[in-house]
């Protein structure tokens, strides 16, 4: 062989190489909006053809002074910094802005809502526009989806990015989309905490519920019943090391959740599932004798003592500093599976605790079971398991949420060789777990009776944040697109193909999410 054709058998791979790679760039620009895979899907898209490039000396502009637009501008820069590998900064806009960049702004009467938003999107800037800082926030969650999958992940990919361009305007249908994380029966660092925020945060949720007491743990300090937290919280499912968050810990995981415009709320659960308590302070038993701790899982054994002035001392004083530390408008008391306290005295206290709370400027949640007590003015039951307290409950003219364990349990079993999970109230596969509607679900319980939708993570069988995410993922998007997307725009064969092309997203942000067959993954997975 002479130099030349040497040359030429070496170039030839690499020139088709180099070919094909511009081949698959070219074929990658994203010109169809009505394309994009969002979750949760928007309630209107609508797509003029082109793409706008996100470049170099591509700016966010913020046109108010709100600290909280800025907060919405900086957390798209950020995830446009590594993505791009420039220096995408944030700027004081006012009057034109010239073209080429991202424009954020608060307008009144959009008709967008207290969550809505108006993404325009054109060859010369990205436009957007809502009526809250939260409507740009999810705004900004539209466009990160927009965006090539190695926007989530922590690895730079380098240089221009292209996003389709058309209209979307966007508003949810519920209030509150929320998950619960129980971090009783297992412990989860304020790390992990802060991650399962995250993940609500990139699909629109804004309701985080902490379950911070139970049987097994006590999971909060209590700076008046100290060894609540360092008694109670010592230990965890299975007898392991347990933990608790400090108030300031607690403090930080409520602050990083806000600035994602979600709101903790935080539940102490009572009368029943109380041994962690009762274990911790033997003057909150009847008999007066502190009990053992427990690291088994089953439920109903503990009662607080209902009829003990003790008793209300005691949650006075937790409700007041849980408040302290709550800007959120709800504390939720718990009230499920109550099974050794009797009738009467399980209606007199749930009675005189929704009244604590409420001296306290809070609002209450409880689970369904508060419906066979007096659901006073505000309270909200959570529907997890009984269509007839559901009913009482909206009969007594209060609003649920809703979180019906055979629908929306992300602790019950994918099927039964999925190797994390319960299965008591049936297995939830991805597509089970998508298709219901909470404004049907219950004959006679309609959509203004219903402030949303919760998915509950409980964590009898879930031991660390990577068996969080194998629970959590690929459910909870079918969660927040329920919650979010209007009924008649959600139908599980055309979400499945959406959800699949979630699955790449997932992997770059190195989640362990279930590769369910009923999904369609790209052939990579
Ligand atoms: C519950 O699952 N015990 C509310």
């Amino acid at each position: 062989m002479n130099r030349k054709s040497r040359i030429l058998k070496v170039m030839m791979p690499l020139a088709s190489v180099f070919l094909m790679t511009l081949m698959s760039c070219s074929q990658e620009i994203p010109t169809d909006l009505a394309k994009a895979n969002l979750i949760p899907r928007p309630v209107s898209v609508s797509a003029t053809g082109e793409s706008f490039t996100v470049k170099q000396n591509t700016g966010i502009y913020v046109m108010d002074d709100n600290p909280e637009v800025a907060e919405a501008a900086a957390f798209l820069s950020a995830l446009l910094k590594p993505l791009t590998g420039y220096g995408i900064e944030v700027k004081k806009g006012s009057g034109e802005v010239p073209a080429g960049n991202i424009v954020l702004s608060v307008e009144d009467g959009l008709d967008t809502g207290k969550e809505g938003y108006i993404l325009d999107i054109s060859k010369k800037q990205v436009s957007v526009k809502a009526e809250t800082p939260a409507g740009l926030f999810y705004a900004v969650q539209t466009i990160r989806q927009l965006l090539p999958a190695a926007v989530e992940s922590s690895s730079p990919a380098n240089g221009p990015v292209k996003i389709a361009t058309g209209v979307i305007n966007d508003r949810p249908v519920y209030g509150y989309r929320g998950s619960m994380l129980d971090v009783s029966r297992h412990f989860f660092s304020v790390e992990d905490v802060k991650r399962y925020v995250d993940f609500l945060a990139a699909y629109k949720m804004n309701v985080l519920h902490l379950h911070l007491s139970d049987d097994q743990g006590w999971r909060i300090e209590i700076k008046s019943w100290p060894s609540l937290a360092l008694h109670g919280g010592s230990k965890e499912v299975g007898g392991g090391e347990g933990g608790y968050y400090t108030q300031e810990q607690y403090t930080d995981i409520v602050n990083y959740a806000a600035a994602r415009h979600i709101t903790v709320i935080p539940e102490i659960d009572m009368p029943g599932h109380t041994n962690a308590a009762l274990a911790s302070y033997a003057e909150l038993n009847k008999n007066k004798k502190a009990t053992e701790l427990y690291t088994g899982t089953e439920v109903g054994f503990s009662s607080l003592d209902t009829r003990s002035e003790l008793t209300y001392k005691f949650i006075d004083d937790v409700i007041r500093e849980l408040a302290a530390i709550t800007p959120g408008e709800y504390l939720h008391i718990g009230g499920d599976e109550s099974h050794s306290t009797k009738k009467d005295d399980y209606i007199y206290f749930m009675n005189r605790v929704q009244d604590i709370v409420s001296a306290y400027g809070k609002k209450v949640l409880a689970w369904d079971e508060i419906a066979l007590a007096t659901v006073k003015p505000g309270t909200i039951a959570q529907v997890w398991a009984s269509v007839e307290n559901a009913n009482l409950a909206v009969g007594q003219g209060a609003k649920v949420l809703m979180s019906p364990a055979k629908k929306a349990y992300l602790d019950m079993q994918y099927h039964k060789d999925t190797p994390l999970g319960l299965h008591w109230a049936g297995y939830i596969e991805v597509d089970t777990a998508y298709i219901w509607d909470p404004a049907t679900y219950i004959p006679g319980i309609d959509q203004e009776d219903i402030v949303g939708v919760e998915a509950p993570l409980w964590s009898e069988t879930v031991t660390n944040i990577d068996e969080v995410e194998f629970m959590v993922f690929p459910r909870l998007p079918g969660y927040a697109e329920i919650g979010w997307t209007p009924a008649a725009l959600r139908n599980w064969d055309e979400y499945k193909l959406r959800l699949a092309a979630h699955g790449e997203r997932f992997s770059a942000a190195g989640i362990d999410y279930y590769a369910s067959e009923k999904v369609p993954w790209p052939a990579t997975k």
